[in-house]
């Protein structure tokens, strides 16, 4: 791990979940090197802003709200799909934020979040046998062999595509869209439409009544132009490592290296080889990263890890997202925790409650139940309580629109309503009322959590 890194240094190390079977390697390495003459998509400050915002989270004085869909898609890209993911992680931000008493930091898996490991390298259906779809920045996901295979002109499609997404959020997040008081009359008309929104209607009444004597007493969006405004940020699992590199660059300010591919990038569960392709890229990059930690991860694995990505223990650097699946976390997570707090370094906890809870319904849908995604969240907060590690966000796969694809939920999803709108291109996403429905929950289990720390200071 000492030896020097450079932004292609991860080429001489296994690398697993790449694709190696570019018809044309010559043209996938000429996208790259245009890919190298593009502006970067972001900018090294905004990423060193999330690491002090993340920072603030590992000291347990923040919440990380981190979510969009599992893979974006060329198909599915339109200003509507952004705006209501967008949307919906502000309200959901909204309830957390008056739960928890806590700033939420807001994470989108936008404006990247195109390439996907594979369970397997291959699908089979009806006897024939194709390589398996792995994300739209590689191939393509219609069932004949022409889209399955790697295409390097993608590259340069998902890179305009996360432009476009990029400016658009910009444009949302500064431009007035993201007001507070709308923000909130929003959540006010799922309370009313959501069969089960009389729940919410206490907690939405107590912010409805905050904002109402924050107005009285003049503190308003014209007063206060911040409450127009919110900070976000994007991120996702950087997977495809030739692009990554591509968008690696020196920051001119501090002179680091940074991927400007996005303020946060993340290893996968099954990258997360030490001696492998990812961290190999991921220790030299500045930038914010993640890490997925799944029921097979050993706390010495995790502890070696945490020193070859963060060997000098900066506040912010480093988020671990816990994916286990509800029945199996309350039997790993307390030893990584441990792990984590023994070795005296900084960390974000989080949880990804989506991953280790996925099944195949009885009519073939890939679905998660809405119960164990929640009972994954509440185990982690209990968790965390029991050791005395701050619960320190959310990583979830959701869309603000009205898709069928997760179980369950105040509408009572069932098996037989998935084929409606199953429109996601790789895992099951929370839809806009299961995951505002899910922040309601959670911020109760915040707030009792709150009580809980306030009485235990007070005595
Ligand atoms: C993902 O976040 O889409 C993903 C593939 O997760 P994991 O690496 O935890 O399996
Ligand atoms: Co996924």
């Amino acid at each position: 791990m000492t030896e020097h890194w450079t932004p292609a240094s991860w080429r001489k190390k296994p690398a697993k979940h790449l694709p190696t079977d570019y018809p044309d390697p010559a043209a996938l390495a000429g996208v790259e090197q245009t890919l190298r003459g593009m502006p970067p998509l972001v900018f090294a400050g905004e990423a060193r802003r999330l690491k002090s915002l993340l920072g603030d989270v590992a000291a347990g004085k923040a919440f990380l709200l981190q979510g969009g869909d599992c893979a974006e898609s060329f198909k599915e890209f339109h200003a509507d799909n952004i705006r209501d993911t967008f949307r919906l992680i502000l309200q959901m931000a909204v309830v957390l934020t008056f739960a928890g008493g806590k700033p939420v930091v807001k994470v989108g898996r936008m404006a990247g979040q195109f390439a996907k490991p594979r369970s397997a390298p291959t699908e089979t259906i009806d006897g024939v046998e194709l390589p398996s779809y792995r994300g739209d920045i590689i191939n393509g996901m219609d069932f004949n062999a022409a889209s399955r295979v790697p295409d390097p002109q993608r590259l340069l499609q998902a890179y305009g595509q996360s432009a476009s997404t990029l400016n658009l959020l910009r444009a949302f997040a500064g431009g007035g869209y993201a007001d507070l008081y709308n923000i909130h009359r929003w959540t006010l008309g799922f309370v009313a439409d959501s069969p089960q929104g009389a729940k919410y209607r206490e907690l939405s009444e107590k912010i409805s009544e905050a904002l109402t004597f924050m107005a009285a007493i003049g503190v308003t969006p014209e007063s206060q132009p911040d409450l127009h405004r919110v900070e976000f940020f994007t991120s996702h699992e950087a997977l495809l490592l030739g692009f990554e590199e591509a968008m690696t660059r020196v920051d001119s300010t501090s002179g680091e290296w940074y991927d400007t591919s996005a303020h946060l990038v993340w290893i996968g569960e099954r990258t997360r080889d030490l001696a492998g392709a990812h961290v190999e890229y991921f220790r030299g990059i500045r930038n914010p990263i993640g890490v997925k930690c799944g029921p097979t991860m050993e706390p010495d694995d995790l502890l070696r890890l945490m020193e070859a990505l963060n060997p000098k223990d900066e506040p912010g650097r480093l988020t671990l997202y816990g994916r286990f699946g509800h029945d199996k976390i309350e039997a790993r997570l307390p030893r990584l925790l441990d792990a984590t707090k023994r070795s005296g370094r900084t960390v974000v906890w989080a949880i990804d409650p989506m991953h280790g809870n996925t099944l195949t319904a009885n009519n073939g849908y890939k679905t998660r139940p809405f119960d164990r995604i929640l009972s994954e969240v509440k185990s982690f907060v209990e968790v965390c309580k029991a050791h005395g590690v701050h619960p320190g966000g959310v990583h979830l796969e959701m869309t603000g629109q009205n898709v069928t694809e997760c179980l369950g939920g105040a509408r009572a999803l069932t098996e037989g309503d998935l084929a409606d709108r199953y429109h996601t291109h790789c895992d099951p996403r929370l839809n806009g009322e299961q995951a505002l429905e899910l922040a309601f929950l959670v911020a109760e289990k915040l707030k009792e959590e709150r009580i809980d720390a306030a009485l235990r200071a007070a005595v």
